[in-house]
């Protein structure tokens, strides 16, 4: 019997990713590693423009925001001070018939398996850090353990920050880097995978005001997503009960996304009080408290945190992007992301390969190419050189015909409207800038 066609909006987004070159599953000549993935051409790109949009909000639109690059391995010290050695865990249930393993606040019915409906055994709780040895010799002295978040990097560079930027709090660290957590159950293509990039900004505060600054950040957070093009309707926060609090977290919001599997966390706010730095200060003995001169008093600074995953910023881009429009004679599949991070800005088209246009197009492509990612192609009819570049996302489409020869003009198409204008050529330069400029 022939396999039934699948048509969730998932599996047409994760086909996509494997046809285009967004995503593909990692060792697949192997036989693939369960829940790992590598950014094809397109991916890498959009991957990029999405850090760097969050790079520009964060870092370089705002003075009181300095970036870092910390090292993924760090002194084994620090998780125990953060407490993720002792309570970064969660609940593990395995089924004694299948032997399936499953997260014991994911089963829906207690002690039944979701999978067979076997018995689950008692939960025991997991440690989600990856661990392995420093140096040749295995043995516990050794141990250093791969990050679970990146924030750890930033609290320990708190002081080196303040004294070479000489800002004053309140001021934010903000970093974007790899992440890995042994998660009991990934899934959802790349929305749970245990190693996964994080973009994080750590805000250093007086006490008395972080509340004020929680509410600041949420806001700021929110509004983000709806420049980066997400459909605000489908975006809400989710406030943390106390069962779901973090260990760190005295308050803590999350900017939920309504993906195809549900309303889903994609970025947590968290107002870490001064939990960390304070446990950092007795565990590493150093003194990491700030003199604030204009008050005259000295404090713990808290910290609010914003918290988002990249991979997982890059799905919600997509599915939120992705349409299959219904036009007269056709079904159109498109990629509505946002011009700022499509993977190519545009693509150029000679109308036919002959009386000059190919030349003429490829001279337009070689004063792009220093300013943007562009395309050049020239195979098969127009009307599909199109619907190739919206199935990617890519926002304008710039045709060389037979009156580019002529006056030099050429037509640019917009993706999501399909209308077309004639524009000089010596004015395409500008006309993307205007339009693909990652503005604050
Ligand atoms: N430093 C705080 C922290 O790590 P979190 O809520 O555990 O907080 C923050 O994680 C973000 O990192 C999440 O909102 C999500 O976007 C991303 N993230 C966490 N675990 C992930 C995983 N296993 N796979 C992909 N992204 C993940």
């Amino acid at each position: 019997m022939a396999k039934q066609k699948s048509d969730t909006i998932m599996d047409k987004v994760v086909s996509l990713c494997k046809r285009k070159g967004f995503i593909f599953q990692s060792s697949e000549i192997y036989g693939g590693l369960n829940s790992c993935y590598d950014y094809g051409p397109l991916g890498i790109e959009l991957k990029r423009n999405i850090k760097d949009f969050w790079w520009k909000h964060m870092v370089q639109f705002r003075a009181d925001i300095e970036g870092l690059d910390a090292s993924i391995l760090m002194h084994p010290r620090i998780w125990e001070a953060s407490g993720h050695v002792a309570g970064f865990t969660d609940p593990l249930v395995d089924c004694k018939k299948c032997k399936q393993r499953f997260r014991a606040d994911h089963v829906e019915e207690p002690g039944v398996c979701p999978a067979c409906g076997g018995e689950l055994t008692d939960e025991r709780q997991f440690n989600l850090m990856f661990k392995t040895f420093m140096g040749p010799v295995e043995e516990q002295a050794n141990v250093v353990y791969l990050r679970p978040e990146t924030a750890q990097g930033i609290y320990v560079n708190f002081l080196n920050v303040l004294q070479s930027s000489r800002q004053k709090v309140p001021y934010g660290i903000a970093q974007i880097g790899k992440a890995f957590r042994n998660e009991i159950t990934p899934g959802n293509f790349i929305f749970r995978t245990r190693e996964f990039e994080q973009m994080e900004m750590q805000f250093f505060v007086k006490p008395d005001t972080a509340t004020e600054w929680f509410e600041y950040w949420k806001q700021q957070r929110m509004e983000y997503y709806v420049k980066l093009g997400i459909t605000k309707e489908k975006l809400a926060f989710h406030q943390h009960g106390p069962d779901e609090l973090a260990h760190y977290a005295a308050d803590a919001f999350d900017i939920e996304y309504q993906f195809p599997f549900g309303n889903m966390e994609l970025e947590g706010i968290h107002n870490r009080t001064n939990f960390d730095l304070s446990r950092h200060q007795e565990y590493s003995g150093k003194d990491l408290s700030y003199f604030d001169d204009q008050t005259r008093e000295r404090f713990v600074p808290y910290i609010i945190e914003t918290s988002a995953g990249c991979d997982r910023t890059l799905l919600t881009c997509l599915v939120d992007a992705y349409e299959e429009e219904q036009l007269e004679n056709d079904v159109r599949t498109v990629l509505h992301l946002a011009p700022e991070i499509a993977p190519v800005k545009a693509a150029v088209f000679p109308l036919v390969k002959r009386d000059g246009m190919p030349e003429l197009a490829m001279k337009l492509i070689d004063e792009l190419r220093p300013h943007f990612n562009v395309f050049y192609d020239h195979g098969g009819a127009i009307g599909r050189r199109y619907r190739r570049m919206d199935e990617v996302g890519t926002p304008f489409c710039l045709t060389v015909d037979s009156e580019s020869l002529e006056n030099q003009t050429v037509t640019i198409r917009e993706r999501d409207s399909m209308q077309q204008e004639r524009i000089a050529i010596d004015t395409v330069r500008k006309y993307l800038e205007d339009r693909i400029t990652v503005r604050p």
